[in-house]
């Protein structure tokens, strides 16, 4: 299907051959032609999106703010329609603002129209009165999107960054009518503190019906947000035969009784929902007739997070015509000229591989929304990011990837988190509809603004704000937004349990996630103390000392399995629970009010990659690290389910490859000496078990690309340890590989010998010398250079070298 319509599309751009080099800056290659953007669509169970990436499947150019797609129905509550898109639902619109590879409460879906054929029997009000049923999979391929209901209607969808384009093709004989309905959005199934709602809106169309304008204003959702408004100017290439706006009184999708409502067709031009601040204003819409025996109906809507004329300004200068492959084209270009190109290889023996490839690269660069220039809560010369969703998934390898290959972008991202600092407080650790929240354990900015520090990256980052930043999160406790998902502390940003963490070095069971919150916090602090390094010396050794925290933790005659020392919860007087009542092998639902968020004790306690020295003492030295690194990958090990239902797991081993607290897990082989082939051997199977290029070959929730990039890393052959300017050497997918390093350098990455059975590191070069480590550091690829490897069929212990560091390697005596 996918490739039918790719070879279709294709005619229309000069592609020259896949095997041509990269010229200049830009790719001459469409690299485009490998990316599926259904993979990570679906879920555990195919044709649903049940326990699948919640991949965003629409139109869209890198970061855009504009993510056009379909919104569709489930009524199940167990599959959240996050991006607007299951393959099974029916559709109720196609709207302008998603977001990508994200679970929680459902956000945006904003902006829409809706094509019907007849409106016998149709409520305006009621979209159970007019959803479609799809005939076929919908298509896609990069920037377009096509979808054919069973009343024949086909709508494709192109975009730029603020504007979407949407051309529909009525099979004829039947009226054609374009819904616009201001009150529409994505729902939750089921209610819940991250519901969204409308709240108000208006909607004014031009005499001749062809332009109509206005805004919506939503609210809750993941971040809880109070209201956050929007603002859309539509345009039709012809004007309809005739339109009408109207209203509706306000309905409640948790109060059934109130879908009698009934639309009120308005006389005027304009329909109003009522005073901007009423949070229960009137429905608002517009009807567009285009008669009967409609063929072709084409439409342009932009969309502003400022105002009305800014929205008709994108309107206006993004796409000035309205010839759809064009915007297509344009779209494919971006894309490979900005991110696709960033990575390219001459080895195409592979398609599987290559579409794995090419569209994590892809869904890396979905998220955070870029919404430069249309910050409505302040004036600022920042990059202006939304939808950061969140720093606790992206932190571990996505940033540190962009850095590398997108270097204005990595940076743009955080001077808009210090810009967010700068005036309201707390950088964001998620964030969406311009409101921060929801913070998942840690201040988790400060791992990627450190990482970026000690990788020297400018790109106009203010690095004295940005330690001002870090020291509020490590310094001010957030006030409590008794969130009923967790009432202990704020989930809005911040670190809520710092009081513990101030007062004892540790974070109690008085407040939640005292497990997983205390190495975040842990890891936090070693952030701190390497941007303090030079910007505070003075203070270096006080958050030095404070990342040894999750020592308090280790429980050193904790036993589970066959293996001794883990982390355990810790009451102020220095008494645990009892071995009755804790076991590292469970946490309950591990969910916000659990002991550990969304991963198991056993998995969080590898996760101090600041302090493996210590790691490993405590745990018994290398051997014992090493058996007990080999049962984190023993099927059917873990019996304890990772969130609610079990949602944030995939597989039975206690490494969860559907979940970032255990990225990191089978790369620490590195820092065993001669393991190395471990950790080959452990990530190859990882990503043949977990990832394909099928609709269902991510392992989870994509978590805006942060599960993608991991793959992407895996097959590029080397991994970050985020806050260190470090990378672990693994084994690389592709026999070459030509990556971009910052502005215009080039690393090259060779692999002979490579092939299914041959993947074992024999040899490595990095810049042209043998190497014996299991590691190298930034300064070695900064400025572009090689890594080649030999590769073979059976492990050796090349690794002989020096061990990666333990830059946080503090010696206490905690007392307990
Ligand atoms: C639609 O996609 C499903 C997988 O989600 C596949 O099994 C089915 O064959 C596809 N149908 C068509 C008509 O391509
Ligand atoms: C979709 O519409 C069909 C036909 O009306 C109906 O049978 C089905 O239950 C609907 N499914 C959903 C998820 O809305
Ligand atoms: C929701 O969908 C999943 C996957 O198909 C299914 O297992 C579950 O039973 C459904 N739940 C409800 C309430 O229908
Ligand atoms: C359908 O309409 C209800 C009521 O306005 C709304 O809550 C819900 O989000 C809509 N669902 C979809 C999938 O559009
Ligand atoms: C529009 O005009 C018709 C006929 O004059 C009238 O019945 C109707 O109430 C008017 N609608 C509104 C919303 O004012
Ligand atoms: C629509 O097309 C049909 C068949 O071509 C024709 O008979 C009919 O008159 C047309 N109706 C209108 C309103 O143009
Ligand atoms: C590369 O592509 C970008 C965006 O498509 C464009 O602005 C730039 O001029 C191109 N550069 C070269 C060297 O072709
Ligand atoms: C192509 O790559 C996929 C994914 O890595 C792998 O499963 C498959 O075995 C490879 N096929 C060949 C012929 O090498
Ligand atoms: C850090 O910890 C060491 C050893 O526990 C202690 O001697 C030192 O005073 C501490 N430094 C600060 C700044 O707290
Ligand atoms: C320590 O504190 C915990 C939690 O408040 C309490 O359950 C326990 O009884 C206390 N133990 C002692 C020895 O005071
Ligand atoms: C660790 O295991 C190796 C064999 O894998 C053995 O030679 C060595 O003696 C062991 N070291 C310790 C300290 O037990
Ligand atoms: C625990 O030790 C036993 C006996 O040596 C062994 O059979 C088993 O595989 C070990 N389990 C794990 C998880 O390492």
């Amino acid at each position: 299907m996918f490739k039918k319509m790719l070879s279709l599309l294709l005619t229309a751009i000069a592609v020259s051959g896949a095997s041509q080099i990269v010229t200049a800056q830009n790719s001459t290659t469409d690299w485009t032609r490998y990316v599926d953007p259904f993979i990570g669509t679906e879920g555990s169970v195919p044709g649903t999106a049940f326990n699948g990436g919640n991949i965003f499947p629409g139109a869209v150019v890198p970061f855009g703010a504009v993510k056009i797609g379909p919104d569709v129905t489930t009524f199940n509550g167990s599959i959240t329609v996050n991006s607007g898109y299951t393959p099974d639902g029916n559709v109720t619109a196609f709207s302008l603002a998603h977001v990508s590879g994200t679970g929680g409460g459902p956000v945006y879906g904003v902006v829409s129209q809706m094509p019907l054929a007849s409106l016998k029997n149709v409520n305006l009000l009621d979209n159970l009165t007019y959803m479609a049923t799809r005939s076929g999979n919908d298509s896609a391929n990069v920037g377009y999107y096509r979808s054919t209901f069973e009343n024949g209607i086909v709508t494709e969808l192109a975009a730029s960054s603020h504007t979407g384009f949407l051309q529909y093709t009525f099979p004829g004989e039947e009226d054609g009518h374009i819904l616009v309905d201001v009150s529409h959005y994505l729902p939750s199934y089921g209610g819940g503190s991250q519901s969204q709602f409308y709240s108000n809106g208006e909607i004014t169309v031009s005499a001749d019906g062809k332009r109509y304008k206005g805004y919506g204003v939503y609210r809750g959702a993941f971040s809880q947000i109070p209201a956050y408004q929007i603002y859309y100017c539509g345009e039709f290439e012809s004007a309809p035969k005739s339109s009408r706006v109207f209203t509706g009184r306000y309905t409640d999708p948790y109060w059934p009784d109130t879908f009698n409502e009934q639309p009120i067709f308005g006389n005027s031009s304009t329909a109003s929902g009522g005073p901007l601040t009423y949070q229960y204003s009137d429905r608002v819409g517009a009807i567009f007739d285009f008669g009967r025996n409609t063929t072709t109906v084409k439409s342009k809507v932009a969309i502003s997070w400022k105002s009305t004329e800014l929205a008709c300004q994108n309107l206006a200068s993004e796409i000035t015509h309205w010839n759809l492959p064009d915007v297509v084209t344009d779209a494919k270009k971006l894309w490979n000229d900005d991110v696709l190109g960033k990575i390219t290889t001459t080895d195409l023996s592979n398609q599987t591989r290559l579409e794995m490839f090419y569209t994590g690269l892809y869904h890396t660069h979905l998220m955070p929304t870029d919404k430069t220039g249309e910050n409505p809560h302040w004036e600022t010369s920042e990059p202006t990011y939304d939808d950061y969703y969140t720093f606790w998934d992206t932190f571990r390898c996505l940033n540190s990837l962009m850095l590398l290959i997108t270097p204005d972008r990595a940076a743009g991202i955080i001077r808009s988190a210090i810009d967010i600092w700068r005036h309201e407080n707390f950088m964001p650790d998620g964030r969406s509809g311009f409101y921060n929240g929801q913070v998942q354990g840690g201040s988790n900015a400060d791992n990627v603004l450190a990482d970026a520090y000690v990788k020297g990256l400018q790109y106009g980052i203010d690095w004295n704000d940005a330690f001002a930043a870090m020291k509020t999160d490590a310094e001010l406790t957030p006030y409590n937004t008794f969130d009923p998902a967790d009432t202990t502390s704020s989930t809005k940003e911040g670190r809520g349990a710092l009081p513990d963490w101030l007062n004892l070095g540790y974070i109690t069971p008085s407040y939640t996630r005292s497990l997983s919150r205390t190495v975040e916090y842990s890891l936090n602090d070693f952030a701190v103390a390497q941007v303090a390094k030079r910007i505070e010396p003075e203070s270096y050794e006080k958050y030095l000392n404070r990342s040894s925290g999750w020592q308090y933790l280790w429980q050193h005659d904790l036993k589970s399995l066959n293996f001794t020392g883990f982390l355990a919860p810790l009451y102020a007087n220095g008494t645990r629970e009892s071995a009755a009542d804790y076991d590292p092998l469970g946490c309950g639902d591990c969910e916000g009010d659990s002991v550990a968020y969304e991963a198991l004790p056993w998995e969080y306690s590898w996760t101090v990659p600041f302090d493996m020295e210590t790691l490993i003492n405590f745990m018994g030295g290398n051997n014992a690290t090493e058996s007990r690194l080999d049962s984190m990958f023993i099927p059917g090990l873990r019996t304890n389910g990772v969130g609610v239902g079990g949602q944030n797991g995939a597989g039975t081993t206690l490494f969860n490859p559907g979940n970032e607290p255990s990225f990191s897990t089978p790369l620490l082989y590195n820092y065993l000496p001669g393991r190395q082939w471990k950790t080959v051997l452990q990530t190859r199977n990882i990503v043949n078990t977990y990832y394909n290029s099928g609709k269902s070959g991510l392992p989870g929730n994509s978590d805006s690309g942060a599960l993608d990039s991991w793959m992407l890393w895996q097959m590029l052959g080397f991994y970050p340890v985020a806050t260190q300017p470090v990378y672990l050497i693994g084994s690389p997918w592709f026999t070459d590989i030509s990556m971009a390093i910052g502005d215009g350098k080039r690393l090259s990455i060779t692999a002979q010998n490579l092939s299914d059975s041959s993947y074992y590191v024999q040899s490595v070069k990095v810049n042209g010398q043998v190497w014996n480590k299991s590691w190298f550091t930034h300064d070695d690829i900064k400025d572009g250079g090689s890594l080649e490897f030999v590769l073979g069929s059976s492990p050796t212990a090349w690794d002989s070298g020096l061990l990666p560091p333990s830059p946080g390697h503090v010696t206490t005596n905690k007392p307990f």
